[in-house]
Order: structure tokens, then sequence, then C-alpha cells
């Protein structure tokens, strides 16, 4: 199976926000970003492995900014890790105020980890990746570690 590299496969996903994903106050619901999230991730995944794909973990989630009605939000998402049938996506959510010249904020940020599954449902191969950068190598590491940690820990739950 070919190589790929994490250019191929970066996606991204941009909405202004509505008062229907909204409380009372304004507030943008946490769950509605995360779907955006997930779409994003689901792109980057399918684009990679060509394969039907499900979400199987979110790893550090971080809210750092509010989000308000009204303000353009942007999911930005590429490959971090390629296992066997699994794939580690970092998501980051920018977040614009549409009424002013300012520069976007970094809102949210995750790791998804997405399976490809086969025409059974069963997990199935995908691609490796190609690393282009140092930077991608140091996160590729980075991924790797956090992929081994959670495998020893569902072993564990066994
Ligand atoms: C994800 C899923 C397909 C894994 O099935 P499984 O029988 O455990 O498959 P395997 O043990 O062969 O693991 C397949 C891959 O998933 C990874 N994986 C499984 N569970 C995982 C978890 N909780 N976290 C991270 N990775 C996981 C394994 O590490 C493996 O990756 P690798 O091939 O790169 O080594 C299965 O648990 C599932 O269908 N979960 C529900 C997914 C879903 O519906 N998501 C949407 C929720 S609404």
């Amino acid at each position: 199976m070919d190589r790929k590299t994490i250019e191929y496969s970066k996606a991204q996903i941009s909405q202004v926000m509505m008062p229907n994903e909204a409380n009372a106050a304004g507030n943008v619901h946490g769950g509605e970003i995360m779907k955006l999230m997930d779409n994003t991730a689901y792109v980057v995944a399918r684009k990679h492995s060509r394969c039907n794909i499900v979400t199987a973990r979110v790893d550090e989630l971080e809210f750092h900014h509010p989000i308000y009605v009204g303000e353009l939000v942007t999911c930005k998402a590429h490959l971090v890790f390629v296992g066997r049938t699994s794939m580690e996506v970092h998501v980051i959510v920018e977040v614009e105020d549409l009424t002013c010249d300012a520069s976007p904020r970094v809102a949210l940020t995750a790791y998804f980890t997405m399976i490809a599954l086969d025409h059974d449902g069963r997990p199935t191969p995908v691609p490796k990746l190609a690393i282009e950068t140092e930077k991608e190598q140091e996160d590729y590491l980075r991924g790797k570690e956090r992929y081994e940690l959670h495998k020893l820990r569902r072993q564990d739950k066994k």
C-alpha cells in the first residue's frame, strides 16, 4: 500500500455559528463544535484511507476560549499518526469575530482517533504516512506514544 503525505489529507471546514447552536446568553454549545471537529477529522481519515470511518477516541479536548453566535468557526485538521487500521487526527478550531478585523484565535484543540472499516464493518489497514518535515516527525513520535499507551491501558482492562 502506498504511503501518503500529511498534506494530502489535510482538511478545513468553516461555519458561522447560529442562535440554534447556542444557549440563551449566546455561548455556542461545546457539543456543536465537537460535532464540527468530528466531521473534519472524518474528512481527513476518509481522504487518507478511502474507507468507511468511525471515531474510536477523543484525547486532550480543551476549550481555550468561548465561542459566540455570529462568530466564524474554522476547524483545521491533519493526520499526526497512523497505526495499522487507526489514524490519529489533530483538530484545531479557530474562532474569528466577523464584526472587526481581529485575527482568529485558537478556541479548541483535540486529537481524534479514527478507525477505517471494510465493507463488513471490520477494521482494515490504511496507507502509512510519508513524513516530510522535522515537525511532522516529532508529532508522529508523540502520536505513537499516545497510541501505545492507549493500547496498553485497553489490554490492562481486559
Ligand atoms: C473502534 C472499533 C471499530 C474497534 O474495534 P475492535 O474490535 O476493538 O478492533 P481492534 O481491536 O482490531 O482495533 C482496531 C484499531 O482500533 C484501535 N482502537 C480500538 N479501540 C480504541 C480506543 N478505544 N482508542 C483508540 N484506538 C482504539 C486499535 O488500536 C486498532 O488500531 P491499529 O489497527 O492501528 O493498531 C470498535 O470498538 C467500534 O466499532 N467502536 C464504536 C465506534 C463508533 O461507532 N463510533 C461512533 C460513535 S457514535
